[in-house]
């Protein structure tokens, strides 16, 4: 689990997996509805206006492409030489840029406005180091946005086998641990929200079978209410400011 695996990660998953990943959300139908949920999410919480955005671990470039498309002027930035070749290879647009760099060692100061991790940040072994080095690149009063998978995502069989094939690091990063972090490196107003991807599941997804009942209202509903507030602390999107 060292960044060396994490550099080498898009080296090995071929063409057909760089595709995949370019062409996210839609190359992926099962999880299509749950990825425009957490960028619906995304984009209700940043400024309505453009500003300047860094896409942290932004892999080969699809949420980078999205804040781009609102009028954003995008940053992506990833360790990965091969994901940021495959970004520039692919999205070409006047305010969209892609760089080569470790998240916790950026070169650039006082920059963004808004900095996002999606699905990013529980690569990092140390996610105090990484949230100094996020500080560092905001703007006074600028917004930093984390929207990952939290508690239980290390145990998960899609995380069991990106660590047994790829040494990839894949752990859990709940809300409680990414507030305390963000408290450690100087960030203030954190605030957390329920994941929008699992509110999804829970009201949407349509199950078969034995699960039947769970399609009704009144169970959705319960569930979603539930979820809401255990998720505020294991599950969701956490923000704050510089
Ligand atoms: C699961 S992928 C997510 C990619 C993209 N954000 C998405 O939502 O599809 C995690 C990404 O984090 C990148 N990453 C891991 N450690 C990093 C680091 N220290 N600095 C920058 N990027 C890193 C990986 O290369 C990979 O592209």
């Amino acid at each position: 689990m060292t960044k060396k695996d994490e550099k080498l990660y898009f080296s090995k998953i071929g063409q057909t997996g760089v595709d995949f990943t370019l062409n996210k959300p839609f190359s992926d139908p099962e999880n299509l509805g749950s990825l425009l949920s957490d960028m619906a999410a995304i984009f209700s919480l940043m400024p309505k206006t453009p500003v300047e955005v860094a896409d942290l671990g932004c892999g080969s470039g699809w949420t980078s492409n999205f804040y781009a498309l609102a009028g954003h002027k995008v940053t992506g930035i990833d360790i990965s030489k091969p994901a940021i070749d495959a970004a520039n290879g692919f999205f070409k647009r006047e305010n969209l840029t892609f760089v080569c760099s470790d998240f916790d060692k950026m070169k650039f100061r006082d920059k963004f406005d808004v900095a996002i991790f999606s699905d990013s940040l529980h690569h990092t072994d140390d996610e105090s180091e990484t949230l100094k080095s996020v500080y560092s690149i905001l703007k006074p009063g600028g917004m930093i946005i984390i929207c990952e998978p939290g508690t239980g995502h290390s145990k998960s069989v899609s995380s069991i086998e990106a660590k047994k094939i790829y040494s990839v690091t894949e752990r859990d990063m709940p809300p409680k641990l990414s507030k305390k972090a963000l408290k450690n490196s100087g960030f203030k107003n954190i605030k957390s929200y329920a994941h929008p991807a699992r509110l999804h599941r829970v009201n949407y997804k349509q199950f078969s079978n034995n699960k039947k009942i769970l399609n009704h209202t009144v169970p959705r509903t319960a569930l979603s209410l539930a979820f809401s507030s255990f998720m505020k602390n294991n599950h969701g999107i956490v923000t704050a400011s510089k």
